[in-house]
C-alpha cells in the first residue's frame, strides 16, 4: 500500500461539458457494472467482462460495491432518524435495487421527499421504480449530468424547498468526474444552494486503499474498458469536498467503518466515505 499522490491521468474520466451518456452496450458503464457487482440483472457482456477483469487484480471490488450500498442505507437512516432530514437530493442514483434512498427514508419518515439524478439511459429506463413514493411523501427523477448543476438545482427546486435543510448524497459518483471538470466547484455550487443544517454524504474510490498492483492496473489498461474511467482520490482529496461542513463522527473512514451495523460482513473496501453538516 502506498500513500503517494495518484498520478495525473490525461485520459482519466470523461471530461467536458455535461452531455447525455450514449446507450452503448459495447462499452462498460459504471451503473451497469455496479448492478452486476450487486447481483442485479441490468448489465451487458461488456459490463461483466470489465468487472471480471478488474476482480483479478482487485478482488475486493465486490465487497467494496456491497459495502458502499450498505453505507447508503446507514447514512440515509441516520439522516432521517437522527438528523431529522426530510428532503434528499440523491445525485448518481444508480439502477434501482434493494434499499433505494426513498425507501429507506420513507420507512422512517413517510413524508420524506427525494429527488434522484442520473445521466445513464439505463437508469432512466428504470426510473419508474424510484417514483413509487409513499402517499405522504414524494419522489422525482431528473435525467441530467452532475456537471449541469444549473439544470439539477432548477428542477429539484420544484419538489424540494431549498429554504429548509436538504441532504445531498453523491455516493460513488464523484470518481467519475475528472479534476479538469472541477468536481470541487460542482459540489460547492450544489451545497451553496442549500441552507446551513443541510448535509453532504460522499463515498469515493480511495487511492491509498489499493495495493500498488491494483493502482497500476486500475489506472492503466483496465480503465480504458470503461466509459466513465474511475479517478481514485486520496483521503485528503476526498476531505476537501467537505469544506464548509462539520463532519459527523467517525469522520472520513472506509465505507464499511462508518457506523457499522452489528453483524456486518467482514471485509476491506477501497472506498472512502463521510457525512458532513453544513455550517
Ligand atoms: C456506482 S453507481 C452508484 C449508485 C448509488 N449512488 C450507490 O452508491 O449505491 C454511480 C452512478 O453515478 C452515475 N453517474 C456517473 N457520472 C455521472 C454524471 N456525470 N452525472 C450523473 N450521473 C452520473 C452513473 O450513471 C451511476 O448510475
Amino acid at each position: 500500500m502506498t500513500t503517494d499522490q495518484p498520478p495525473v491521468h490525461s485520459g482519466a474520466g470523461t471530461p467536458g461539458s455535461a452531455r447525455p451518456l450514449p446507450f452503448d452496450t459495447s462499452v462498460a458503464h459504471q451503473a451497469r457494472m455496479y448492478d452486476y457487482l450487486l447481483g442485479g440483472k441490468d448489465n451487458y457482456a461488456a459490463d461483466r467482462a470489465a468487472v471480471e477483469a478488474g476482480l483479478k487484480f482487485f478482488p475486493d471490488m465486490e465487497f467494496t460495491a456491497r459495502a458502499n450500498r450498505a453505507f447508503l442505507g446507514r447514512a440515509v437512516r441516520y439522516l432521517a432518524a437522527e438528523a431529522g432530514i426530510r428532503q434528499f437530493l440523491d445525485i448518481g442514483t444508480g439502477i434501482p435495487t434493494a434499499g433505494n434512498t426513498h425507501q429507506v427514508a420513507q420507512a422512517i419518515a413517510p413524508e420524506a421527499r427525494v429527488v434522484y439524478v442520473d445521466y445513464d439511459p439505463v437508469v432512466l429506463a428504470h426510473a419508474r421504480a424510484l417514483l413509487t413514493s409513499s402517499e405522504e411523501g414524494a419522489t422525482d427523477y431528473i435525467d441530467a449530468d452532475l456537471r449541469d448543476t444549473g439544470t439539477i438545482l432548477a428542477q429539484a427546486s420544484q419538489l424540494l424547498d431549498f429554504t429548509r435543510p436538504v441532504a445531498v448524497t453523491m455516493l460513488a459518483i464523484l470518481h467519475a468526474i475528472p479534476d479538469s471538470d472541477d468536481p470541487y466547484a460542482i459540489v460547492a455550487k450544489v451545497m451553496d444552494a442549500v441552507p446551513p443544517g443541510s448535509y453532504l454524504a460522499i463515498s469515493h474510490a480511495g487511492y491509498e486503499l489499493l495495493d500498488p498492483e491494483a493502482q497500476r492496473n486500475l489506472l492503466g489498461t483496465w480503465s480504458g474498458k470503461v466509459e466513465q474511467q474511475l479517478i481514485y482520490r486520496t483521503r485528503e482529496q476526498v476531505a476537501r469536498f467537505f469544506d464548509g461542513t462539520e463532519l459527523v463522527e467517525p469522520g472520513i473512514v472506509r465505507v464499511e467503518e462508518w457506523r457499522p451495523d452489528p453483524g456486518s460482513p467482514p471485509g476491506r473496501s477501497a472506498g472512502w466515505c463521510a457525512l458532513g453538516r453544513k455550517r
